[in-house]
């Protein structure tokens, strides 16, 4: 995907396509009355006899009328405040009919809109990742689809700075790392699972590590055999392919770091307990965990943020063998823990739980943030519109549940109670790896808070619902890269007001 180069303030030329924004209501907005004043009064014309329209979600194409005014692509906006949602909506329709024609610059003017509760900031965010993401394909011949349509044109964005100065420049920054993270991630997740198996993605990770700047560490089955991995060995046991856990680490402060531990499963066939047929393939999606580490990686590399971050990837793939886990089986985990695999299918938990014990044991990190495609029945709770959210820590989850607003990649908090971890009671081991039919996404979150020690804070995605789509646009979604983005441009915005008022106090 072609990195847009993005300017600011750049009064749009004539050969530009220039996005402005169409009222159902009396009063249009500077940017149409500019556009008005160039046109001697063509545009309150056409609106006055119908040909153009402010209604909601239109869009219409204006050839130029002289040599200096620029061909218009109006958006229709309505006659309502805009909310976060509406206003994404015009966006993602203006760069998808911007590149309907052959311009390479289109000059955006939407971001003036007045949107409710938003800050001006959060606009060119949204603004500059929408525009970039909207260029992304998966259509690359060596990987298994030719070209269907041409490279999309689009070179070129012009937005205004809204009066933010350095900060319009930071938030477009923002915003197209973002996206170029959620179009890596959104690659390795679509890449079919014949390609894309643990060790390619370790191959990845090495890869990003080395154009990054990244530290890279691998460990192979032998690795984990020595530190006791039972629990993730064991659903790795029935693969011809061979495991892999991987960490990257990204140094730009001092201080324990946050860490992000995503599931790496490249494909779920369920193992024993097989899934049925229907649908199957989509469980090559079972890694958007572990692409959306990779794509956090190198977004806040990119962004050079101040922070410390490790991201851990536990990869495998889960396949039926005569020498793959069965129900019944029970293993050690890491923690010294004893496991009942009851349901073979129920693997994601236990890869998660010998890389959250390593990732404790090695890094010491402040903060993690756990993301796993991890159970259907968060799609049954929530649906594909918000990913499942536990965890242990009140603010960290209020923190991140803000990060999911503003960057409208939103999460929900289910409970972690005590009744619901007694569902994992087993017999024959310190727990089984399912617990029931009922409340199955708490469930498994349960299992996992089990294995976070020293009362560290913890959060759970479960982002089965959120991370692909499925039907006619099937394909990785990038989320939760723009959650987890904004929640660490919060964070080290936070640090840095922290170390300013201390130097302060001292000075
Ligand atoms: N990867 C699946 C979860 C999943 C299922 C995601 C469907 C998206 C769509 C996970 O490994 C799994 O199979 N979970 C089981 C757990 C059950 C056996 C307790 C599930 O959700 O059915
Ligand atoms: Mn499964
Ligand atoms: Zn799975």
């Amino acid at each position: 995907m072609n990195k847009l180069t993005i300017s600011l303030d750049n009064k749009g030329s004539a050969t530009d396509l220039c996005v402005i924004a169409v009222s159902s209501n009396e009063t249009q907005l500077s940017a149409f009355n500019d556009q008005d004043k160039l046109r001697k009064g063509q545009l309150s014309q056409l609106l006055k006899e119908g040909l153009i329209s402010g209604k909601k979600g239109n869009t219409s194409m204006l050839p130029r009328a002289n040599s200096r005014s620029p061909n218009l692509l109006l958006v229709g906006i309505g006659d309502k405040p805009l909310s976060l949602r509406h206003y994404r909506e015009l966006c993602e329709a203006a760069a998808s009919a911007s590149q309907g024609t052959q311009h390479r610059s289109v000059d955006c003017t939407l971001p003036t809109l007045e949107v409710t509760g938003v800050s001006e900031t959060q606009k060119l965010i949204h603004a500059a990742l929408i525009f970039q993401n909207s260029l992304y394909r998966y259509d690359d011949a060596s990987r298994g689809k030719a070209a269907t349509e041409a490279a999309p044109q689009l070179a070129n964005l012009n937005l205004p700075s809204l009066g933010l100065g350095d900060q319009a420049q930071a938030a477009v920054n923002q915003g197209q790392a973002t996206a170029m993270g959620m179009a890596l991630t959104r690659t390795l997740g679509n890449l079919p699972p014949n390609i894309m198996n643990p060790e390619s993605l370790a191959e990845q990770a090495k890869a990003l590590a080395k154009s990054h700047k990244l530290k890279c560490t691998i460990l192979k089955r032998a690795d984990m055999e020595k530190l006791g991995m039972g629990s993730l060995l064991a659903v790795a046991q029935g693969a011809t392919a061979s495991p892999r856990l991987i960490a990257l680490e990204y140094k730009g402060a001092k201080g324990a770091p946050i860490a992000l531990v995503g599931k790496g499963v490249t494909f779920d066939s369920g193992g024993i307990s097989l899934k049925p047929g229907a649908g199957m393939d989509e469980m090559k999606f079972d890694m958007c965990g572990a692409a959306t580490v990779l794509g956090v990686m190198q977004a806040v590399a990119e962004l050079k943020l101040p922070i410390h971050l490790v991201g851990v990837v536990p990869a495998v793939e889960n396949m039926p063998a005569g020498n793959a886990a069965r129900p019944g089986d029970v293993v050690t985990s890491m923690s010294g823990q004893t496991i009942e695999i009851l349901n073979t299918d129920a693997e994601g938990r236990l890869i998660l739980c010998d890389a959250l014990t390593w990732t404790q044991r090695e890094f010491k990190p402040a903060r993690i943030i756990d993301m796993a495609t991890l159970t259907g029945a968060v799609i049954v709770a929530l649906g594909n519109h918000t990913s499942g959210m536990m965890g242990n820590d009140n603010n960290f989850q209020r923190s991140l549940k803000k990060a999911g607003d503003m960057s409208y990649d939103r999460v929900w908090r289910l409970p972690l109670w005590d009744e619901y971890d007694e569902q994992l009671k087993s017999n024959f081991a310190d727990m089984g790896n399912i617990g029931g039919r009922e409340a199955g996404t708490i469930t498994a979150g349960c299992f996992l808070q089990r294995f976070i020690e020293n009362d560290t804070p913890w959060t759970h995605l479960d982002i089965a619902g959120t991370a692909w789509v499925s039907g006619a646009k099937k394909g990785a979604s990038g989320r939760p890269v723009p959650l987890i983005m904004q929640y660490l441009v919060n964070q080290s915005q936070k640090e840095m007001a922290l170390t300013e008022e201390s130097t302060d106090a001292t000075e």
